[in-house]
């Protein structure tokens, strides 16, 4: 049998595959199908700070048509510690009900707050945090460097208040991809999450409203972060995971194939069940059988661009010859 065992952010997971952070685990149910389907991991659904701001706002309400008005300075805290106990419960509860790693997820919009929370995630019993780091720089007075530095302290705040590993979850759109990349790990990234799918924007021409998009990815989206985890691979200090458009074993090799030490994966469990988590992986230790591999060390990494011969090819951009015949 082919030994899928892979190192992500020093933990040892017995397969690369991660139930990327979704709804499917959301519950101790879910968490328990996909350790039961064979997932080497789990990221649990994020919780956000909309979430936590909104309970708060709904406390502070009451607090306010009541007339307790000196209450005020203490409500702020009790709205955070109402949001974040069924979600710390929950963490303690899969931690009970699985035996592979259980990764939190933070979605971050600012820096205050999760310090305190990312150290009770700890305490209950997180393997791992993975912080969901989603800011959207619609306002034009802020530069990119604001934004960037945001991330940094989002990340430099979590790290000081935990030991255990904190992964970083990110979208594409970053300048410079790589200098973002190299600043997360320095400052203590034991892993970057490449990329985020944000929810999408659509407009109703009939209707003429604007309507979410198309919640899942396409395998055709696999390429932006098959492009970046094999630049990056073996150049900055932290472990990569590979997240959108993976649907199926080869989307799972070819990340592994690029550098990622662990593959997530979400929409193709929505359109497939959980149970495709078992196919996906028999699949894979397939194609090792075929390739003669017994590990994942013997072929994770072989066609980053740092070992690549012709590193060119991964860096062209607008490929002239790849367009004859088409125009
Ligand atoms: C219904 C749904 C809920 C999601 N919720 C979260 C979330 O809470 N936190 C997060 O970091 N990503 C969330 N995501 C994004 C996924 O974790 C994943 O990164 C994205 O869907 C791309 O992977 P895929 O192509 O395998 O779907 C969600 C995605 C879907 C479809």
């Amino acid at each position: 049998m082919a030994d899928l065992t892979t190192n992500y952010m020093g933990l040892t997971l017995r397969n690369p595959l991660v139930v990327a952070s979704c709804s499917l685990v959301n519950s101790v149910e879910g968490v328990q199908r996909c350790a039961d389907a064979g997932a080497g991991a789990v990221v649990l659904k994020s919780l956000f700070e909309e979430q936590i701001e909104a309970d708060t706002k709904e406390i502070e309400r009451h607090v306010w048509l009541a007339g307790h008005t000196e209450a005020y300075d203490y409500v702020r805290q009790i709205g955070i510690e109402t949001g974040q106990q069924d979600y710390l419960d929950l963490i303690k509860r899969a931690k009970e009900a699985v035996s592979i790693p259980v990764v939190a997820s933070l979605n971050c919009i600012t820096p205050r707050w999760w310090t305190d929370y990312a150290k009770k995630m700890e305490e209950v019993g997180a393997d791992a945090i993975e912080l969901n780091i989603s800011v959207l720089p619609s306002d034009p007075r802020h530069s990119g460097d604001d934004i960037e530095k945001l991330y940094y302290n989002i990340l430099e705040g979590v790290k000081k208040s935990v030991k255990i590993p904190i992964a970083v979850k990110i979208g594409p759109y970053f300048t410079s991809m790589a200098s973002v990349a190299w600043e997360l790990c320095d400052r203590g990234a034991a892993a970057l999450v490449l990329f985020n799918r944000f929810y999408q924007v659509d407009i109703n021409v009939d209707k003429l409203s604007v309507v979410p998009g198309y919640r899942f990815s396409a395998p055709e989206e696999i390429n932006l972060s098959l492009r970046w985890i094999s630049l990056l691979a073996g150049r900055i200090k932290c472990d990569l995971a590979a997240t959108t458009g993976v649907h199926d074993a080869n989307g799972v090799i070819k990340q592994l194939l690029a550098g990622a030490s662990a593959v997530q994966v979400c929409s193709t469990l929505y359109m497939h069940g959980i149970g495709h988590i078992a196919h996906i992986l028999s699949n894979v230790e397939q194609w090792m059988k075929q390739h003669h591999f017994e590990s994942i060390t013997q072929f994770g990494g072989k066609l980053s661009q740092k070992d690549s011969d012709r590193p060119e090819l991964y860096e062209r951009l607008q490929y002239i010859k790849a367009l004859v015949g088409i125009e």
